[in-house]
This record gives C-alpha cells, structure tokens and sequence, in this order.
C-alpha cells in the first residue's frame, strides 16, 4: 500500500488540497483530525473539561468511534453511533479536539485505527503527527503551511458560509493559540518531519497549491 504523509498546522488547506489529490490519484483520504474532534466532542456532551486528564482517560472505553465513507467519497464520523460529521466543525469543538489531543493516552488510544487505514488503502492522511509518528514510513510527506492571517480567512469564510457567527479576529486567536498549544505539547507535537517537503500555500489560489502538491508527490513517488 501506498501512503502520503500531510502535516501542517490548522486552516493551511490540507483537506482542500488532500482531498482533490487523493481523487487525482485514486487514493482514500483519511482526516485524522476529525477523530480527534470527535473525543473532544464527547468531552464536551459528557460535561468533562479537554483538559481535565484524568477524566478524559477514564471516559476514552466508552468512546466509540468509527470512520466510514459515503457514495460520494466524503467522509463521515460516528460517534457511539451518532453521525457527527457536521457537529464536530464548530470552534468550540476545535478547542477542545486540540487540548484532548494534547492527552498521551488519547494519542495512543487513536494511533491503531489510523494506521490500520494505512494498512488496508492506498491513503492520503493529513494531521499533525502523520509523517512524524502514525505514518513514519510514508512514501512523500509534505508540511503544508500559510501564513495565519490567511489560514484564519480561509476559515472565517468556511465558517460564515455555514452561518456560524465567530468572527475573524476570534478566528485568528484561536487558530493561533491552537498553533501554539499544538506544537508546544509533549506529545507528538506538530512539527515538519526531517524528510519532509515543505509547501508554503500564501501566495498560490487552490488550483496552483493543488498543482504544486501533485508535482511534489510525482516527484517522489518515482
Ligand atoms: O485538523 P483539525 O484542525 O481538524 O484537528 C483538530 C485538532 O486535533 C488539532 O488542533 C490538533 C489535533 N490533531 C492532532 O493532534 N493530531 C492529528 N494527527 C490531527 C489532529
């Protein structure tokens, strides 16, 4: 199986981009963040702070998650049997996915169900850790980056767009302090892997970045 490798902090386009690349190539992509929203989204209904540890490692037996995938390729997150694909998209939820996945015992909890993605598909996977710790085998890793000012637009217009009331400035604070919180933390933070290609997307639109991506990956895939 084949695997490619996207890290890159929040709002520098890895979906977007991982998701027309893997169409391209025919392979499955897989968004390991929206697993690790769905723990902070069961933190949240079941009353328990992201950062309380001890209570988030007592409740992880009960957190059912599964990863499945509908006609038109997207994917789709149940939690203990609820679809929560749209839920886990509010900000509240950003903030919390980010200070659960900071948990060591949430990580480990998670690496398995990942790497068997990798094991049975040919993937595109994008995370924080995926060519550092899930995947350190990958056939192309790429750190895919922009600046925060324009990672934040992205988002507030991602946001707006499903009438969520957040503003710009509060986008940006947000996606700094989740920067910050994820590349800081102990646990396999974000950072480049040695053998990564760094793509910095500020000055390009989609059609170039996703150009640029699939040069990278050609390149390294011979
Ligand atoms: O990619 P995202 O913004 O949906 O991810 C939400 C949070 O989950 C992010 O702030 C950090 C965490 N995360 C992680 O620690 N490791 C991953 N591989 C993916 C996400």
């Amino acid at each position: 199986m084949k695997s490619i490798a996207i890290d890159g902090p929040a709002g520098a386009g890895k979906s977007t981009l991982a998701k027309a690349l893997a169409k391209k190539l025919g392979y499955l992509y897989v968004d390991t963040g929206a697993i690790y929203r769905c723990v902070g989204l069961y933190a949240i209904e079941h009353g328990i702070a992201p950062r309380d540890i001890p209570a988030v490692e007592a409740c992880l037996p009960k957190v059912e998650i599964s990863l499945t995938y509908d006609e038109s390729g997207s994917q789709r997150m149940q939690l203990c049997g609820a679809d929560v694909t749209e839920r886990i998209r509010t900000p509240e939820v950003s903030m919390a996915a980010s200070a659960v996945s900071a948990i060591p015992a949430v990580r480990a909890f998670l690496l398995d169900m990942q790497r068997d993605m990798a094991r049975r598909y040919d993937v595109i996977m994008d995370g924080r850790d995926i060519g550092t710790v899930v995947l350190p085998h990958a056939d192309v890793k790429i750190f895919l980056t922009a600046s925060p000012e324009a990672r934040a637009k992205r988002r507030f217009i991602e946001l707006q767009a499903k009438g969520d009331p957040a503003s710009y400035e509060e986008v940006l604070r947000d996606m700094i302090k989740r920067d910050k919180d994820d590349s800081t933390r102990a646990a396999a933070p974000l950072k480049a892997a040695e053998d990564a290609v760094l793509l910095d997307t500020t000055p390009y639109s989609l059609d170039e970045s996703i150009a640029l991506l699939q040069k990278i990956v050609e390149e390294k895939m011979v």
